[in-house]
């Protein structure tokens, strides 16, 4: 045959191929998730996460320097809390001697150039396992009574160091009130990096195994999105852009790739993914079973989150990733 072109002529070798490779994941696109519990020398598997763990403050400051050495320059934090603490306000939220203060401080003394960032919804601290203050009569997830509390943990959060406080509660009109507040109160070059189109999602439930923070009553589809929307994603993200955000996500990954492009392509800031706990689970599961390969599993499900679109990825399998990349 004479063919004019030759697609395959690009393909030929494993060089030829990585010269003109479109995507390249590297180190620094990576944020991993820590699983904070308190005590001490505790590392505890997750069961519905094989080979993760939460670790006691101890034993994740010596992770976050080990994290370092490799190259992964962020991390997301998450704290579980005791039962005792946890009521209908979480007020321990704001608690300047919580476990998420005291982590912020140690982790940010100990490696000071880590980029630390942080969860802010009240689920880890909520006598319901929910992201926001409940109205005990409806059920309801009260808006701006849960604003105001993220708020004071916003500011918790900035005060011990946080390099970015993450929102993760789907609350309206939040990113505009933490700005404000960080502005206010001399706090302006903290960052938001916020869940924009966070959807309601099964993918999240190894991940309230990891922090005993499954919803007590309902679920979270009165503030996460309905998977079935895409336009609202935009919306939302669109929102968060102009109420200053400085970094927006889109969660879980894999599924809503569709999403992530939509919002790469609708925004002028850096896009960020959530691969999440569920995502990590279906990777594992299918690797032990050996019906699929974990290593390449790994390295195919992050460049395609890429490929869509996020400049960052919040991923359990960074350190994988990173030493796959070698
Ligand atoms: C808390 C929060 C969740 C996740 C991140 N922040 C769970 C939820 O919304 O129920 C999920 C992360 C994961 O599954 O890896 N608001």
């Amino acid at each position: 045959m004479f063919l004019q072109r030759r697609n395959r002529i690009t393909r030929r070798s494993a060089a030829i191929r990585s010269l003109v490779a479109e995507t390249v994941l590297t180190p620094n696109d990576f944020i991993l998730p820590i699983f904070i519990d308190e005590g001490e020398n505790i590392k505890y598997e997750i069961p519905s996460m094989p080979g993760y763990f939460r670790y006691s403050l101890d034993n994740t400051v010596k992770e976050v320097k080990e994290l370092w050495k490799m190259g992964i320059k962020s991390v997301l934090l998450f704290v579980k809390c005791d039962d005792k603490v946890k009521d209908n306000t979480g007020k321990e939220s704001w608690n300047k001697n919580g476990l998420m203060q005291r982590s912020i401080s140690a982790i940010k003394d100990a490696v000071p150039e880590m980029v630390v960032m942080t969860d802010v919804a009240l689920d880890p601290y909520s006598e319901y396992g929910h992201d926001g203050i409940v109205d005990i009569a409806s059920g309801y997830i009260l808006n701006d009574e849960t604003v105001d509390a993220l708020t004071l943990m916003s500011l918790s959060h900035a005060e011990a160091g946080a390099d970015f406080i993450a929102p993760s509660d789907m609350m309206d009109g939040r990113i505009g009130a933490f700005r404000k507040a960080l502005e206010e109160n001399n706090f302006s070059n903290v960052g938001i990096m916020s869940y924009s189109a966070k959807y309601a999602s099964c993918f999240y439930g190894p991940f309230r195994d990891a922090l005993d923070s499954a919803p007590g009553f309902g679920d979270k589809k009165t503030y996460q999105m309905n998977y079935a929307n895409r336009i609202e994603a935009i919306n939302e993200t669109l929102q968060d852009v102009e109420q200053g955000a400085d970094i927006v996500m889109v969660k879980p990954a894999m599924a809503y790739l569709d999403i992530i492009r939509e919002v790469k392509n609708a925004v002028t800031i850096p896009v960020s993914a959530y691969h999440v706990s569920g995502e990590y689970a279906m990777i594992k599961a299918a690797a032990k079973m050996g019906w699929l390969d974990e290593d390449k599993l790994i390295l195919e499900s992050l460049t395609s989150i890429k490929r869509a679109g996020a400049d960052l990825i919040a991923t359990y399998f960074a350190k994988d990733a990173v030493k796959l990349l070698g």
